[in-house]
């Protein structure tokens, strides 16, 4: 058990462990401790994996109302929670609490969605094989099963709702998980451990390590985890690819999201409800989401009334205390993200770029910025930020606003502020990305939709369903002699 000045114990297969280590949790906002979490050694992560693979097979054949049940009660005790939660994310990830409390929503969301797709989910399909002689009297049943167990490894920025998104989907179809939360925020995910440990779940299919990222390379290349879903960073998630390219692999890495404007969006409201949008979304959680709106691309004919109603709403933003309920925007979550992005503005200004407001940094925090007239070929054009920077440009046209948001070497979501459907379509056709929002900002995501992006955001989807999709397989099995 742990207590106020114990480490919190980590999950080893179901069940509360601690190791020879520790790791402190510091709040980006100023620097206190929020806690110490204990870290698994090597032979406890063996113990976790080898648990895992062990349980693979009970598992699978746990009927659905059993794993439902447990999804179902998780998303009550989060309910139940929900406060205390918000304010956990908020003291670790330096995310604003009300912001915090949305993340406590969606996760919700995420095992109630989990615990309905478990009821229905069995990928049946029957095919009558009699279409050809040689299929006389044959029947083709189909069901998927899981591929086996599943290494989820969450970031920071959703500290407890991308676990989530790793964990409730592997319950509902009966598959272990090994979750790695983020180092720097891993006390909501073991919080997800405490309330699966409230649960009947078998022992071993579930543990959550905090393994250093240092000792990831190992866990990724197990072979008794033939299932990866990735989070993070590009580097990272496309090195794991290339370490193990014969296993099912998930990457959701960066996006640099674009919101465009086009010539129909133009009355003094809709403009009003861009710019607040736009401002929202370009600094909720610090920027630290990879559906931020990053770049702003407005048609000509509206540009110029947009560019100063960004401004306002982006000043009027309001910065500090992330434990504050007025606070839209608190820290990075370290003062060496804040000193990136620093240095990544100072860069796009030494290039010519046009700093409109922001610009400052104070210790981990970062001022919400605007900048024009930027160079495509300085990193904040061409990389993602991961903070509160957003860029504007005018385009002369739909077509060549689309072909701006095209010209990215990501492609997560964008967002197109239009009434028009025709032009809703024709966006849907050419955006080479794995969302488009109409009428918002590229920032949505319903959790049950499918997430993921093309080009170097990633490969495979996630939203509850297609989690589930991708951690199983199709079987057939083949019935003869059947009088049909
Ligand atoms: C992400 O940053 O990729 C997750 C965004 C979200 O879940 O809203």
């Amino acid at each position: 058990m742990t207590t106020a000045t114990s480490p919190h114990a980590f999950w080893l297969a179901g069940r509360e462990a601690t190791g020879d280590e520790t790791l402190t949790v510091t709040s980006p906002w100023d620097g206190r401790t929020v806690g110490t979490v204990a870290v698994p050694t090597e032979d406890q992560v063996e113990q976790a994996v080898a648990a895992a693979a062990s349980v693979a097979a009970e598992f699978a054949a746990t009927p659905a109302h059993v794993r439902a049940a447990a999804l179902d009660h998780v998303t009550r005790r989060l309910t139940e929670r929900t406060e205390e939660i918000a304010r956990l994310i908020s003291a670790e990830n330096g995310k604003p609490v009300k912001w915090a409390r949305g993340e406590v929503g969606r996760c919700v969301s995420v095992f109630r969605w989990a615990a309905e797709e478990a009821r229905r989910f069995n990928g049946g399909t029957a095919q009558r094989l009699d279409s050809d002689a040689g299929g006389t009297g044959r029947l083709a049943l189909t069901r998927r099963f899981p591929r086996g167990p599943v290494l989820g490894i969450a970031p920071f920025n959703f500290p407890l709702n991308l676990c989530a998104h790793k964990v409730a989907p592997a319950i509902a179809v009966g598959t272990p998980i090994i979750l790695k939360p983020a180092p720097a925020t891993p006390l909501s995910g073991l919080l997800i451990g405490e309330l699966l440990a409230e649960t009947g779940l078998p022992a071993g299919s579930w543990s959550v390590l905090p393994v250093p990222n240092d000792r990831m390379p190992s866990l990724v290349a197990d072979e008794r985890l033939p299932v990866i879903s990735f989070t993070g960073s590009g580097p990272v998630g496309w090195s794991i690819l290339d370490s193990v390219p014969r296993k099912r692999v998930t990457l959701e890495l960066g996006g640099n999201g674009a919101a465009v404007v086009l010539a129909d969006w133009s009355s003094d409201e809709d403009l009003d409800f861009a710019a607040r949008r736009i401002a929202a979304f370009s600094n909720y959680q610090g920027g630290q989401s990879c559906i931020s709106v990053q770049r702003v691309v407005a048609d000509a004919s509206v540009y110029d009334r947009l560019v100063p109603r960004v401004i306002e709403a982006v000043e009027a933003q309001v910065t500090g205390d992330p434990s504050d309920e007025a606070t839209d925007v608190g820290p990075l979550i370290s003062e060496d993200a804040a000193r990136r992005v620093e240095s990544w503005v100072e860069e796009a200004v030494a290039a010519g770029a046009k700093l409109l407001t922001g610009g400052k940094r104070d210790g981990a925090a970062y001022a919400p910025t605007v900048l024009a007239d930027v160079p495509a070929d300085v990193r904040i054009s061409c990389e993602e930020v991961f903070g509160p920077v957003l860029t504007l440009a005018s385009a002369e046209d739909e077509e060549a606003a689309f072909a701006a948001v095209n010209d990215s070497k990501y492609g997560l979501q964008a967002g197109v502020f239009t009434h028009d459907v025709q032009a809703a379509f024709r966006a849907h056709r050419a955006l080479e990305v794995g969302g488009v929002i109409i009428g918002d900002v590229p920032s949505y995501r319903a959790d049950q939709m499918p997430y993921g992006g093309t080009k170097e955001s990633g490969t495979g989807r996630e939203g509850v369903r297609f989690a589930m999709e991708d951690y199983t397989y199709e079987r057939v099995m083949v019935l003869t002699g059947l009088e049909l």
